[in-house]
């Protein structure tokens, strides 16, 4: 079969796969390839067990894969055949060096780019689909033309704004796609072939288009506003655990304000996920390089009052639970950052796992799609951890439950039944804010919810 346009995606991730399988979908016109330098990963890709968790995915992935979506490792191969290539490969915080612990961590990025420049035989629109510093794309054409070939390449930013968990949804119903472009009669008309692509489901008013750096720096300032939203509400929850003031009834009187709005406005142990802290941090980055410390430092906050409220939340258990955790069972329900997804990058669990761990606690984990996750960061703990899917297992002699992750699951559990094979005085500490805390009182819990006054028989 011959196709329209050979779409190739480097970087078969949590945005490269799930993009691509949805533009297959959409587009059966086209073929999109997917390739990784992980070849563990494309196996997954190509199997019943995709290497991600995400509603829906499943089910697009097994109609469109083997038609118009392939999964491979010969990246060199498919630059060649490929006339759009997204590149999706991960850009984490640098850890070493200069902006070590701040700024964007760009090899992956660059090889990237070195690999295309040498492959490629011919023309390529070249789409930034990763997360990237304001100012990258500038970076990316002066590697693709430096070896003053005539081969075209025009760059183009596209940023993603799935979030994980609803990332199918938010790939077929986007708020909005984002294309910037150089605005040159070249980079136009690369924005428009890239229009066209969004064009087969996507209506024309939400596919908005801007200048290249623009696009760039709005991903950055996306996730900055919607974790500041988090850190906002966060740091007022510690000042109603003070006042007996209900951070649940502050936020309802604040979001119904239409200029403020009531999403993003649930109190909770923090935000993860790879990227709110990862894109502040490169803001931050950012400001200071161009001398706006003041800038910087406001939006730094946003980071901080995220790891306060983890800490915070810890200090509490310790607090409640008489000044000491040592060798008391805690079973965690929920490990994933956030619920209906099995990724634990940054995952305020893993901070309070091993918060707990310095404390000499016993460990349960539960979670019903991030235990293989989970169990891959906790291996080095020197204290005993168990992973049980069955929250009910989980709990068997427990001293305390805490709440990590909204899973639905668990606000429809028999806490009863529960509360019965625990150990006395059982504790629950609902670091989502999700579950009956009057019932769980009444059953005989001393409950601890954040930003909320606490229910306590002791
Ligand atoms: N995860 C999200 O929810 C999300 C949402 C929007 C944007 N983003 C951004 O998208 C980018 C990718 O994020 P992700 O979560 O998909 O990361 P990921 O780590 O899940 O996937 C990146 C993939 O790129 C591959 N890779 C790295 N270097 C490569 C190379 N040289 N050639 C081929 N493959 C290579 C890795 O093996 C990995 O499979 C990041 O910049 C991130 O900030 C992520």
């Amino acid at each position: 079969m011959s196709f329209k346009k050979s779409i190739l995606c480097i970087g078969a991730g949590y945005v490269g796969g799930p993009t691509m399988a949805m533009i297959a979908y959409k587009c059966p016109q086209y073929k999109v390839t997917v390739v990784d330098i992980s070849s563990s990963r494309i196996d997954a890709w190509n199997s019943d067990n995709l290497p991600i968790y995400e509603p829906g995915l499943y089910e697009i992935v097994k109609t469109v894969r083997g038609k118009n979506l392939f999964f491979n490792v010969d990246i060199e191969e498919e630059i060649i055949k490929a006339d759009t290539i997204f590149v999706s490969v991960n850009t984490p915080t640098k850890t070493f060096g200069t902006g070590a612990g701040m700024a964007a961590d760009l090899q992956y990025w660059e090889k990237t780019a070195r690999k295309i420049r040498e492959c490629a035989t011919s023309n390529k629109i070249i789409i930034e689909k990763s997360t990237l510093p304001v100012k990258t794309a500038l970076a990316m054409e002066r590697i693709l033309t430096s070896q003053n070939s005539s081969i075209r390449f025009d760059v183009l930013s596209n940023p993603e704004f799935l979030a994980e968990g609803t990332a199918i949804k938010d790939l077929e119903f986007p708020d909005r796609v984002l294309i910037g472009s150089r605005e040159t009669p070249e980079g136009i008309s690369a924005r428009d072939e890239l229009v066209q692509i969004y064009l087969n489901w996507v209506p024309k008013q939400k596919i908005i288009t801007s200048n290249i750096w623009s696009s760039e720096l709005s991903k950055l300032v996306s996730n900055a506003f919607l974790a500041q939203r988090i850190s906002s509400i966060n740091s007022i929850s510690a000042l109603c655990e003070k006042t007996e003031a209900d951070i649940t009834e502050v936020s309802k009187a604040v979001g119904m304000d239409m200029r403020i709005g009531s999403k993003f406005l649930n109190a909770s142990i923090g935000f993860g996920g790879s990227c709110f802290k990862k894109d502040i941090l490169n803001l931050v980055y950012l400001c200071e390089q161009y001398g706006l410390s003041e800038v910087a430092s406001y939006w730094h906050g946003v980071v901080k009052i995220n790891e306060y409220q983890k800490e915070r939340f810890v200090l509490n258990m310790l607090k409640y639970m008489f000044n000491t955790l040592a060798g008391k069972k805690i079973s965690l329900l929920g490990f994933s950052f956030k619920a209906d997804t099995g990724d634990i990058r940054e995952s305020p669990a893993i901070f309070i796992a091993k918060r707990l761990a310095e404390e000499k606690v016993e460990l349960v984990i539960s979670d019903p799609k991030a235990l293989q996750n989970a169990k891959n960061e906790l291996c080095n703990l020197d204290i005993t951890v168990s992973f049980i899917e069955d929250p009910y297992e989980a709990c068997i002699n427990s001293d305390a439950i805490a709440v990590m992750t909204e899973w639905s699951v668990y606000r429809a559990l028999d806490y009863e039944k529960i509360y019965k094979d625990m150990a006395k005085p059982a504790f629950i500490f609902d670091g989502r804010n999700i579950l009956d805390h009057k019932k769980l009182f009444e059953i005989g819990f001393n409950v601890f919810p954040i930003g909320k006054p606490s229910m306590s028989h002791l």
